[in-house]
């Protein structure tokens, strides 16, 4: 079994930061190495303020221990996989924006680019682990590229060891995770690679939860877990909707079904669809895949995942303008929350964008708030969602505030966007007697006590509750 002493990790983003970190602190007998090619970046990683580039509870504590002692951050790329036993690649897969694919397909750039380095710039026999989500098959077009562009002394062995993580709980499910799944080949060399993997994560791992699968099986899995996953939340968004229209409540149907050992009661929360970089992605690359291995029935069905949450967001913002007597141009609609969950400052592909979208189609005033999404981001999403409204337009019609109490100030509808816990203890009183009348609540999380609201006057509407 080959000895793992130094680890290089390229991509320091969501995935590769803390899941490295996580192990430089768990195994301070091996050296770890993050690089990036975004100085920025890696410039907030090693700040002395501790001021890191995303924001994920624990995250400071473990990088503060770490850091300097076996943790490292650099932008040098290519010293970083000159000297690693095992290089992790955790670079971007987004979704394809043109060309063959284009709206399905995962952008393999980013990792064939990273590959290609390691094949550039290696003198030694390395293990090389795909930790990026990536289509079946990936590790094949890996281990073709590294063969064909490296010294003949060196050997590369692939593994697939997708990350399960989520963010807001990255660090708990990094210490305690359900399960770390480790692909390989079948050879004994495959094996050897695979056992050396387990070997780092059995560090603090019980050896019970580290399973060991063939390469395809475990790129698969990574790419079934998020589709389920996301198909939960589709399906119980689906009977929100019918909740809606009968008067049931989706959170007592929810518990009954969950009650169900079959069935689990997680991730049954109804929402105003979900969002964050990977479901939609991921999915999307599941149809391609699917109808790549001509399995248009197998594309059609996992496609109705995404169809139904674009539906659950239109649905939504449509209801706004529906209860608001079908208009809410001019109108101020104030927005709490923008991250695509609570405990992240992450807005990718988060629900709060379609929103502000539509209610800029519908020529409403926007206020924002959100305790962690930088202002920069709000701009830049919006910008993007809103391609045809020039910048100076939108920034006065949309306003970003710092604190919920402010965004809320004459506004004519409050929606909940995202869940953060803080909006539950604002003092709802104080921000009745600020609004207009009649006071309107759109709550898309199912996160406030709706019967207080109503006692204090607003009228409120809850996702997937009848009137
Ligand atoms: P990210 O965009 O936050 O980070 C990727 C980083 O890779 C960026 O900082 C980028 O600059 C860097 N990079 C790209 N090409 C590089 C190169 N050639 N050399 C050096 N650095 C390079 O992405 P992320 O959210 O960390 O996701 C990474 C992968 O992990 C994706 O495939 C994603 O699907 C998967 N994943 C993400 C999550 C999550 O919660 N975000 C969870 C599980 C899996
Ligand atoms: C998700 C998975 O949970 C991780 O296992 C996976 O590693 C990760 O994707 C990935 O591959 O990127 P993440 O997107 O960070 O993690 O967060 P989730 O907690 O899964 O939430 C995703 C979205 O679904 C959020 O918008 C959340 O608000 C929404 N959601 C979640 C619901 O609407 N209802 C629920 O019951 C649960």
């Amino acid at each position: 079994m080959p000895a793992v002493n130094k680890i290089c990790c390229i991509g320091a983003g969501y995935v590769g930061g803390p899941t490295c970190a996580v192990i430089a602190l768990k195994c301070p007998h091996i050296q770890v190495t993050i690089v990036d090619i975004n100085q920025t970046r890696i410039d907030a990683w090693n700040s002395e303020d501790y001021k890191l580039p995303i924001y994920e509870p624990g995250l400071e504590g473990v990088v503060r221990e770490a850091r300097g002692r076996n943790l490292f951050f650099s932008t040098d790329v290519d010293k970083g996989i000159q000297e690693a036993d095992l290089i992790f690649v955790s670079v971007n897969t987004p979704t394809k924006k043109s060309g063959v694919g284009a709206g399905f397909a995962a952008d393999l750039n980013y990792v064939e680019l990273a590959t290609r380095r390691i094949a550039a710039v290696s003198h030694s026999s390395k293990i090389v682990v795909e930790k990026s989500t990536v289509p079946c098959r990936t590790a094949e077009s890996m281990r073709t590229i590294l063969e064909a562009n490296s010294p003949a002394e060196c050997r590369f062995d692939i593994l697939s060891n997708p990350e399960f993580l989520a963010e807001g709980t990255a660090i708990n499910d990094l210490f305690a995770p359900d399960r770390v799944l480790v692909g390989s080949l079948e050879t004994p060399e495959g094996k050897a690679a695979c056992d050396a993997l387990t070997e780092i994560y059995a560090n603090w791992v019980p050896r019970e939860r580290i399973l060991t699968v063939g390469l395809w099986s475990s790129e698969l899995s990574k790419l079934a877990a998020n589709a389920m996953l996301a198909q939960r939340i589709s399906s119980i968004n689906a009977l929100s909707a019918i909740c809606e229209a009968t008067g049931a409540c989706i959170d007592e149907v929810a518990y009954a079904v969950g009650k169900d050992s079959r069935v689990g009661p997680s991730f049954l929360r109804a929402s105003v669809g979900f969002g964050g970089s990977c479901f939609q992605k991921d999915i999307l690359n599941l149809v391609y895949l699917s109808e790549c291995l001509h399995l248009p029935e197998v594309a059609n069905y996992w496609r109705q995942v995404v169809l139904m949450n674009e539906y659950q967001k239109t649905r939504f913002s449509k209801k706004v303008v529906d209860t608001l007597f079908n208009t809410i141009t001019g109108k101020n609609i104030a927005v709490l929350g923008f991250a695509f969950k609570a405990d992240t400052g992450d807005t990718r592909e988060s629900a709060a964008i379609s929103l502000v979208r539509d209610f800029q189609a519908e020529n409403a005033n926007v206020n924002i708030y959100d305790p962690q999404v930088v202002h920069e981001q709000i701009w830049s999403d919006l910008s993007e969602a809103c391609p045809t409204i020039p910048l100076t337009t939108l920034q006065k019609r949309v306003k970003i505030f710092s604190s919920a109490l402010e965004a809320c100030k004459n506004a004519e509808a409050v929606v909940i966007a995202t869940e953060w816990r803080e909006f539950r203890d604002i003092d709802w009183n104080v921000v009745y007697l600020n609004m207009k009348k009649p006071a309107f609540v759109f709550d898309g999380r199912i996160l406030l006590d709706a019967d207080k609201l109503r006692n204090i006057g607003f009228k409120v509407t809850v996702i997937g509750r009848g009137e």
